[in-house]
């Protein structure tokens, strides 16, 4: 089994060389915003779950090169998109493309890009592409769903807890369970261990949100790469909120209900206000416990996976890594 840096660079290795057919292509106006994203990095979370899944059950890992490529590309045209429809300025640190090109280009070059993932995707081994294809779409449709309810959510006061799970589960989980599944497939993995795998990925995502909706508050966003504050500002519903609405009583209930129902104010007046009483109803500390049981269930999914213990490090080592990122 290959390890989780050997991976990465096999991934990056491949990405450059369809970067570079990118950078040189026409027009520019569609295809500069992709390179720009593409080039601004990230953590390739969701390639190298890819790379390591197909890796778990096959020593072709080169086969799962195409699928990499794709869900990742898929993942950064959801960004284009989603900093439109979010209203954000910053993302990985650099200037978002509707601000650095203009909002069409967010909406077209996004476009593409989901066509360029589908494309990238049909280079998988044919005999897999029907199975392939037909949880690439399923994983793609459910990330809009979920982004529809997460929208849905922000003029709505009486979201529940277990709505917002599960509208970040389709909005982010199944994605990085869509791709070990997807890794799984191609490296000929039994069908319950792919579905343990697709489970494992399902908690490790919805670990991976509530940790995101906790550093939007409490990150740094010199490193985060993304502006502190933007969910409170746009009354996201995310479960540091949620929460504060149950736990408040009184006169900082109505606060918390004032600020989120009020037209015009100054955004870092809200941020700070709204963050005050997310620190007096102590909701850090309820996302950390609630993320801490989304790795434990993630765990025994692996737990119950049939392979051997020391090939299960990297995927071990990686929820790790999604509980203490800062970034
Ligand atoms: C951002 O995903 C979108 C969410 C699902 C929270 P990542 O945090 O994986 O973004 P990059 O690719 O590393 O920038
Ligand atoms: C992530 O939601 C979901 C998708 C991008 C589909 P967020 O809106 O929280 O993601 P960030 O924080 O902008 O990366
Ligand atoms: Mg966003
Ligand atoms: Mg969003
Ligand atoms: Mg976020």
């Amino acid at each position: 089994m290959k390890s989780q840096q050997e991976l990465f660079d096999l991934f990056l290795r491949e990405l450059k060389k369809e970067q570079e057919k990118i950078d040189n292509a026409s027009p520019g106006g569609l295809y500069k915003p992709v390179s720009y994203t593409l080039d601004m990095g990230g953590k390739r979370l969701r390639p190298l779950l890819v790379l390591l899944s197909t890796n778990l059950f096959s020593e072709k890992v080169e086969e799962a090169l195409p699928a990499a490529i794709a869900i990742e590309v898929f993942h950064n045209f959801t960004l284009l998109h989603d900093d439109l429809m979010d209203n954000a300025s910053v993302r990985r640190g650099k200037p978002t493309v509707h601000l650095k090109f203009n909002p069409n280009a967010a909406i077209l070059s996004g476009d593409a890009m989901m066509i360029l993932a589908n494309e990238y995707l049909a280079n998988s081994p044919a005999e897999k592409l029907p199975g392939l294809l037909k949880l690439f779409s399923r994983t793609a449709l459910e990330v809009c769903e979920g982004q529809q309810y997460d929208m849905d959510f922000e003029s709505r006061m009486d979201v529940t807890v277990d709505e917002y799970i599960e509208m970040i589960r389709m909005k982010t989980a199944v994605l990085i369970a869509g791709a070990l599944k997807l890794g799984a497939i191609i490296g000929n993995a039994p069908e319950n261990q792919a579905n343990l795998l697709y489970d494992f990925g399902i908690n490790i995502g919805l670990a991976f949100q509530l940790q995101d909706d906790w550093l939007d508050v409490y990150g740094d966003q010199n490193i985060f790469g993304k502006k502190i504050g933007g969910d409170i500002l746009s009354n996201k519903k995310t479960f540091l909120l949620l929460k504060a609405q149950e736990k408040l009583q009184g006169e900082r209930k109505t606060q918390l209900r004032s600020w989120i129902t009020r037209e015009t104010f100054l955004p870092e007046e809200k941020i700070e206000a709204v963050t005050l009483l997310y620190n007096n109803a102590s909701v850090s500390e309820e996302a950390q416990q609630l993320m801490h049981y989304y790795h434990e269930e993630a765990l025994k999914c692996l737990a119950k996976l049939e392979v051997e213990d020391a090939n299960k490090k990297n995927l071990i080592e990686l929820a790790d890594q999604v509980m203490s990122r800062i970034s």
